[in-house]
Protein backbone atom coordinates (compact mmCIF):
# COMPACT_ATOMS: atom_id res chain seq x y z
CA UNK A 1 0.00 0.00 0.00
CA UNK A 2 1.29 3.21 -1.33
CA UNK A 3 0.30 6.75 0.53
CA UNK A 4 0.39 9.38 -1.52
CA UNK A 5 -0.04 13.58 -0.32
CA UNK A 6 -0.90 16.57 -2.61
CA UNK A 7 -0.88 19.94 -0.49
CA UNK A 8 -3.06 22.99 -1.45
CA UNK A 9 -3.35 26.83 -0.52
CA UNK A 10 -6.22 29.37 0.37
CA UNK A 11 -6.74 32.27 2.26
CA UNK A 12 -9.79 32.48 4.14
CA UNK A 13 -11.60 34.64 6.78
CA UNK A 14 -13.16 33.99 9.96
CA UNK A 15 -14.61 34.74 13.37
CA UNK A 16 -14.80 32.10 15.77
CA UNK A 17 -18.11 32.77 18.08
CA UNK A 18 -20.94 31.49 19.40
CA UNK A 19 -24.38 33.47 19.15
CA UNK A 20 -25.62 31.78 21.65
CA UNK A 21 -22.56 32.47 23.95
CA UNK A 22 -22.80 36.41 25.90
CA UNK A 23 -19.71 38.87 24.32
CA UNK A 24 -17.41 37.86 27.20
CA UNK A 25 -18.13 33.86 27.30
CA UNK A 26 -17.17 34.42 23.13
CA UNK A 27 -13.92 36.35 24.13
CA UNK A 28 -13.36 34.67 27.41
CA UNK A 29 -13.50 31.12 24.96
CA UNK A 30 -12.21 32.15 21.58
CA UNK A 31 -9.70 35.10 22.91
CA UNK A 32 -8.63 37.10 20.28
CA UNK A 33 -9.94 34.78 17.35
CA UNK A 34 -13.56 36.23 18.43
CA UNK A 35 -12.33 39.17 16.25
CA UNK A 36 -12.75 39.34 12.46
CA UNK A 37 -9.25 37.98 10.96
CA UNK A 38 -7.97 35.44 8.06
CA UNK A 39 -4.90 32.54 7.59
CA UNK A 40 -3.55 31.65 4.83
CA UNK A 41 -4.40 27.64 5.26
CA UNK A 42 -2.56 25.02 4.03
CA UNK A 43 -4.19 21.54 3.73
CA UNK A 44 -2.69 18.27 2.52
CA UNK A 45 -4.52 15.33 1.41
CA UNK A 46 -3.56 12.23 1.62
CA UNK A 47 -4.85 8.91 -0.39
CA UNK A 48 -3.65 5.49 0.04
CA UNK A 49 -4.00 2.24 -2.70
CA UNK A 50 -1.86 0.54 -5.21
CA UNK A 51 0.51 1.09 -8.00
CA UNK A 52 -1.89 0.34 -11.05
CA UNK A 53 0.15 -1.46 -13.19
CA UNK A 54 -0.60 0.30 -16.78
CA UNK A 55 0.48 4.39 -15.06
CA UNK A 56 2.56 2.51 -12.38
CA UNK A 57 0.90 5.70 -10.44
CA UNK A 58 -1.41 5.15 -7.44
CA UNK A 59 -3.41 8.26 -8.71
CA UNK A 60 -2.42 10.99 -10.81
CA UNK A 61 -1.63 14.02 -8.60
CA UNK A 62 -2.50 16.30 -10.90
CA UNK A 63 -6.40 14.57 -11.21
CA UNK A 64 -5.77 14.97 -7.34
CA UNK A 65 -4.85 18.55 -7.28
CA UNK A 66 -7.83 19.21 -9.60
CA UNK A 67 -10.12 17.30 -7.38
CA UNK A 68 -9.02 19.42 -4.46
CA UNK A 69 -9.00 22.62 -6.22
CA UNK A 70 -12.50 22.17 -7.69
CA UNK A 71 -14.60 20.59 -4.48
CA UNK A 72 -12.66 22.52 -1.81
CA UNK A 73 -10.08 25.42 -2.66
CA UNK A 74 -13.26 26.52 -4.79
CA UNK A 75 -15.36 26.60 -1.70
CA UNK A 76 -12.74 27.89 0.52
CA UNK A 77 -10.71 30.52 -0.67
CA UNK A 78 -11.39 34.56 -0.04
CA UNK A 79 -14.38 33.29 1.85
CA UNK A 80 -15.63 34.23 4.86
CA UNK A 81 -16.02 30.85 6.57
CA UNK A 82 -18.64 31.89 8.65
CA UNK A 83 -20.88 31.91 5.95
CA UNK A 84 -20.00 28.76 3.40
CA UNK A 85 -22.58 26.33 2.72
CA UNK A 86 -19.68 23.66 3.92
CA UNK A 87 -19.75 24.76 7.65
CA UNK A 88 -23.76 26.05 7.71
CA UNK A 89 -24.41 25.90 11.38
CA UNK A 90 -20.81 25.29 12.42
CA UNK A 91 -18.31 27.28 13.97
CA UNK A 92 -15.20 27.42 11.66
CA UNK A 93 -12.78 25.95 14.09
CA UNK A 94 -9.83 23.90 12.17
CA UNK A 95 -11.51 21.00 13.95
CA UNK A 96 -14.54 21.63 12.09
CA UNK A 97 -13.08 22.59 8.92
CA UNK A 98 -11.73 19.72 8.65
CA UNK A 99 -13.95 17.19 9.05
CA UNK A 100 -15.95 19.04 6.19
CA UNK A 101 -13.16 18.73 3.75
CA UNK A 102 -13.18 15.01 4.70
CA UNK A 103 -16.74 14.85 3.97
CA UNK A 104 -16.46 16.50 0.83
CA UNK A 105 -13.91 14.41 -0.46
CA UNK A 106 -14.21 11.40 0.27
CA UNK A 107 -16.62 9.57 -2.39
CA UNK A 108 -14.52 11.41 -5.05
CA UNK A 109 -11.22 9.86 -5.57
CA UNK A 110 -10.63 7.94 -7.84
CA UNK A 111 -8.82 4.52 -7.83
CA UNK A 112 -7.85 5.26 -4.18
CA UNK A 113 -8.79 5.58 -1.11
CA UNK A 114 -9.25 9.13 1.39
CA UNK A 115 -6.27 8.38 4.28
CA UNK A 116 -6.24 11.65 5.91
CA UNK A 117 -7.04 15.46 5.67
CA UNK A 118 -4.41 17.62 7.67
CA UNK A 119 -5.23 21.33 7.66
CA UNK A 120 -2.40 24.22 8.66
CA UNK A 121 -4.11 27.30 10.18
CA UNK A 122 -0.92 28.65 11.17
CA UNK A 123 2.64 27.67 11.08
CA UNK A 124 2.38 26.19 14.38
CA UNK A 125 -1.20 24.90 14.56
CA UNK A 126 -2.73 21.75 12.58
CA UNK A 127 -5.18 19.11 12.63
CA UNK A 128 -5.24 15.84 10.83
CA UNK A 129 -8.41 13.93 10.50
CA UNK A 130 -8.08 9.84 9.73
CA UNK A 131 -12.07 9.21 9.17
CA UNK A 132 -11.94 8.10 12.97
CA UNK A 133 -15.52 8.45 14.27
NI1 LIG B 1 -8.45 31.99 13.29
Amino acid sequence: MLYLTRREKFSAAHRLWKDSFSQEKNEDIYCECSNFHGHNYVVEVTVKGKINPESNFVINLKTLSRIIRENIISNLDHKFLNDIEMLKGKIPTSENLVLAIWDELKDKIPDAELFSVKLHETENNCVEYKGEK
